[in-house]
């Protein structure tokens, strides 16, 4: 099949996790004889020095024109004192909300080859298996005005009815196909938007009945996190909840370096990058993690192009990688068979895992 992936590889760690994401995703097109194209766009601090802009019109172009879009990460100290608007981070929030991105799934498994890798005892991060469905496109990141006012600043936390149902909706679609329990995080003992929220949450359950559904305050959800992991499925949140929550959760899986994400919209066209960010202090060394922007490739083949097959090759070489004791700096790993290797090394492992499930020849 002729797919066109648009990569934009930002800064800091990030040109160095997407190469190896697409060395992958270059791998699978060519043992199952599909035709991938890769475009490269600028975004962020990159954006930003090669156009004038965090997200440049022909980025935003070539993306709209793509089937699917691999994103690094964006960001850095030598951007941090650039003008609101054209900081690297308002590059990333304005791709989200013009291509209207508003599902950002961020799923968290513990491996068995990390179980001893998290801070966490083994027993409680065994069976840890859920999704955080993170709201992406409202909320305080785009709530008006936002703004300095002299001495004081404001930030404005607005959800429509409509905002909220979508998101949720899409929340208890997913947990139909899985263990069937959606955790509703929300404020609803003080903020209006968070009492909105459960309304609707509330409301949308009724056409899951199948599907069991608790409420949790996000205070006590961030604490439910760290002491009974493995009871959660499916999370739905707002924007600036998730994403708070969904680094804390990356520490059940070993690293930050282990979350992929996916940010989707009604149609197929979906976004695809690591949950983390471009990680400064260790970029340009071949240290990053490149494992979150391959299981990011694989939401992307699942996603965008319902090759499950494809991803799952990926999503079993990672798994097999890992249970050799392969793993990068930030994974904690002992153990006779541990082997710390570099960014590229990591990857050349896991492409060199995926020859036992693809085709020995082109088979489509
Ligand atoms: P960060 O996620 O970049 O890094 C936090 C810590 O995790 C650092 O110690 C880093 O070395 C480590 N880390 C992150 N990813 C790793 C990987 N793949 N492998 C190994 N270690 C990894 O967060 P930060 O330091 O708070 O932010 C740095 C910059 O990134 C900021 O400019 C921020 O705005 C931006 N950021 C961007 C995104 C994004 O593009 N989606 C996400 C978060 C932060
Ligand atoms: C993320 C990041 C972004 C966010 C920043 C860089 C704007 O932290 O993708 O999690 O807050 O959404
Ligand atoms: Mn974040």
């Amino acid at each position: 099949m002729g797919k066109t992936i648009a990569v934009l590889p930002g800064d800091g760690i990030g040109p160095e996790v997407t190469s190896g994401a697409v060395r992958v995703l270059e791998t699978l097109s060519q043992k199952y004889g599909h035709n991938f194209s890769f475009v490269k766009g600028n975004i962020g601090g990159s954006g930003y020095e090669a156009e004038g802009h965090p997200l440049p019109e022909s980025t935003l172009s070539i993306c709209k024109k793509s089937d699917a879009i691999l994103l690094g990460a964006v960001g850095g100290p030598k951007y941090d004192t650039l003008p609101a608007h054209l900081r690297p981070e308002k590059g990333l929030l304005a791709i989200r909300k013009e291509l209207e991105l508003f599902a950002n799934l961020r799923p968290v498994t513990a491996f068995d080859a990390l179980l001893d890798a998290s801070p966490l005892k083994r027993e409680r991060v065994t069976d840890v298996d859920f999704i955080i469905v993170r709201e992406l496109t409202g909320g305080l990141y785009f709530g008006e005005p936002s703004e300095r006012r002299g001495d004081v600043a404001v930030d404005t936390l607005v959800y429509s009815e409509q905002e909220i149902e979508r998101i949720v909706d899409k929340a208890f679609q997913l947990a139909k196909t899985r263990k069937q329990k959606v955790t509703s995080v929300d404020k609803a003992n003080v903020l209006e938007s968070s009492k909105l929220w459960r309304e609707i949450v509330e409301k949308v359950a009724q056409k899951y009945p199948e599907v069991t559904l608790e409420h949790v305050l996000v205070d006590a959800a961030a604490m439910k996190l760290i002491t009974e992991p493995a009871s959660f499925d499916v999370i739905v949140t707002e924007n600036m909840f998730g994403d708070i929550l969904s680094d804390e959760a990356s520490v059940l899986t070993g690293s930050l370096g282990m979350l992929p994400s996916a940010s989707l919209r009604e149609d197929k066209l979906g976004l695809y990058e690591p949950a983390h960010g471009s990680a400064p202090d260790i970029a340009g060394q071949n240290k990053a993690n490149p494992l979150a922007t391959i299981m990011s490739a694989a939401l992307l083949l699942r996603n965008s192009f319902d090759l499950h097959e494809e991803a799952s090759v990926i999503e079993r070489a990672v798994t097999d990688t890992l249970n050799s004791g392969y793993h990068t700096a930030d994974l904690s790993v002992n153990g006779s068979n541990a082997k710390r290797v570099g960014t590229q090394e990591m990857v050349d492992q896991v492409i060199k895992h995926m020859a036992k499930y693809m085709p020995s020849s082109i088979s489509k």
